[in-house]
């Protein structure tokens, strides 16, 4: 499914983030940059030990909730991993919906400042970090929707979702921005 907001377009697609073709793909991280399981060890293996050399190196004390931070991307076929933070879910209240969108709006600009014409994300914080995915879903897709209306760049932003419920969660979000 794709969806055009004026010159650029949110596209959803199913499958794994590591085999994207695009200029920056997104990882999502937890904020010691230590690797883990998800996403992360999915880059971090597909990209190989370059791109955690490069975090120690240039990102010794990790990054915040709600951040993120750039590499390179190693073996993998984009030119930039960027790594966010995203919130830990716990109900709520605690300001996961500020904290994520931030995660997302931070890619945005390192996109947009490394003159990316397209970025990759996938569902950051709905694995181990709990996010419900349908909440994730309009607050990921509602940030940068507005993000592309408001600086039209990148031209183009994937959604690159783990399965089926994930697609649809987010397929019903964005079809009901379309109306
Ligand atoms: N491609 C795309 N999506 C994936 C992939 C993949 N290869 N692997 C997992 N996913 C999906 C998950 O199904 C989930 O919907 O990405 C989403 C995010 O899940 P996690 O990777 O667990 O990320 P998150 O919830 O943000 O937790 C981050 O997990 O791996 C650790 O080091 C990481 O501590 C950090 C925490």
């Amino acid at each position: 499914m794709q969806v055009q907001f004026g010159s650029c377009r949110i596209e959803l697609a199913q499958g794994d983030i590591t085999a994207e073709e695009v200029d920056a793909i997104v990882n999502a991280a937890n904020s010691a940059l230590a690797g883990g399981g998800g996403v992360d060890g999915a880059i971090h293996r597909a990209g190989g030990p370059q791109i955690m050399e490069e975090t120690d190196r240039d990102y010794p004390d990790g990054c915040s909730v709600g951040n993120a931070v750039a590499t390179g991307a190693g073996k993998l076929s984009a030119t930039y991993v960027f790594h966010a933070v995203g919130p830990i879910w716990s109900g709520g209240d605690s300001g996961e919906p500020d904290l994520l969108t931030s995660a997302y709006r931070s890619c945005l600009e390192l996109a947009t400042e490394r003159e990316c014409r397209s970025i990759a994300f996938p569902a950051i914080s709905t694995g181990v970090y709990g996010y419900p995915m349908d909440l994730a879903a309009e607050h990921s897709l509602a940030t940068v929707r507005d993000f592309l209306i408001d600086r039209q760049k990148p031209a183009l932003v994937r959604f690159v979702l783990f399965g089926a419920g994930a697609y649809g969660a987010y397929a019903r979000v964005l079809e009901s921005m379309t109306s």
